[in-house]
């Protein structure tokens, strides 16, 4: 009889932001398959005797190939495993985890998820930055600022540039300086407010405030790495003022 491949997201990286159905999955899971941004915290609470199968993919470092995790989970099913998918953020946001259950599915495989809190979701509530709010931003658009092998990073500024709009990247780090340019190619103001986020929600969490004009040479000194993401847009001029991060601190002691 095959087994099952639960698709969870896990969060951005503190473990009180998973699910419970996401903690039930992972409970009731043999077989464990995480990536490198499942937090070691979140990893531990898999069930006892659980097999641990790590595939991580660091940037330009892809350790397992993605047509041989689909292999991995395809074989482990076969065996009758009931077997978890551990994801960092959502399954579904720049995730790949639509790519793996159509593999899946298409090999009689039956695909269960649970939805997790994507990153951008995680940083806002950690820094207090509103990805919305009434008068400085409408709407909010994810894009990610890598391309596949590193192909040119063809996004359409025109889009993206929307000064009503709250725009995060994800993947960004090695492409900001490309980035920033092609907004202000557009006219998005030099002066528009950037926040960027490394490992957030997790004890490791960076913040940077830069603007777009300056972005590229901050990012640059200040060291970020991956994973990190940047709030471009009106809604970060209230991060100094809404210091949500404080008060999360004195609650939690
Ligand atoms: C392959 S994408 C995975 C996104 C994930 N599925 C999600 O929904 O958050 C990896 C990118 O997500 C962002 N990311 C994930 N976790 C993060 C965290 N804890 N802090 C900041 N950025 C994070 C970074 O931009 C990182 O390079």
């Amino acid at each position: 009889m095959s087994g099952k491949v639960f698709l969870i997201g896990a969060g951005p990286g503190d473990p009180e932001l998973m699910t419970l159905r996401a903690l039930r999955m992972l409970q009731e899971a043999d077989v464990v398959v995480y990536d490198r941004l499942v937090s070691a915290d979140i990893l531990n609470l898999h069930a006892e005797g659980a097999r641990l199968i790590p595939v991580g993919k660091a940037p330009k470092c892809h350790t397992v190939p993605q047509d041989r995790i689909n292999e991995i989970l395809l074989e482990e099913a076969r065996a009758g495993h009931t077997v978890a998918r551990l994801k960092g953020g959502d399954p579904l946001i720049f995730g790949r985890g639509s790519e793996e259950a159509a593999y899946l599915m298409a090999h009689g495989v039956a695909v269960e998820y649970a939805p997790g809190i994507t990153a951008a979701q995680g940083a806002s509530c950690s820094t207090g930055v509103p990805l919305t709010h009434r008068g400085l931003a409408t709407s909010v658009q994810y894009v990610t600022g890598h391309r596949q092998a590193d192909k040119v990073l063809d996004l359409d500024w025109k889009r993206l540039a929307d000064p009503d709009t709250t725009l995060v990247v994800y993947m960004g780090v090695a492409n900001i300086g490309q980035i920033a340019m092609g907004l202000m190619t557009e006219n998005l103001p030099g002066s528009t407010p950037v926040l960027a986020i490394g490992n957030a929600t997790t004890p490791d969490e960076r913040r940077l405030v830069s603007r777009l004009d300056q972005l590229a040479n901050d990012v640059r000194t200040s060291g970020l790495k991956a994973p990190t993401l940047f709030f471009i847009g009106k809604v970060v001029s209230l991060y100094a003022e809404q210091p949500m991060a404080d008060i999360l601190e004195r609650a939690h002691g």
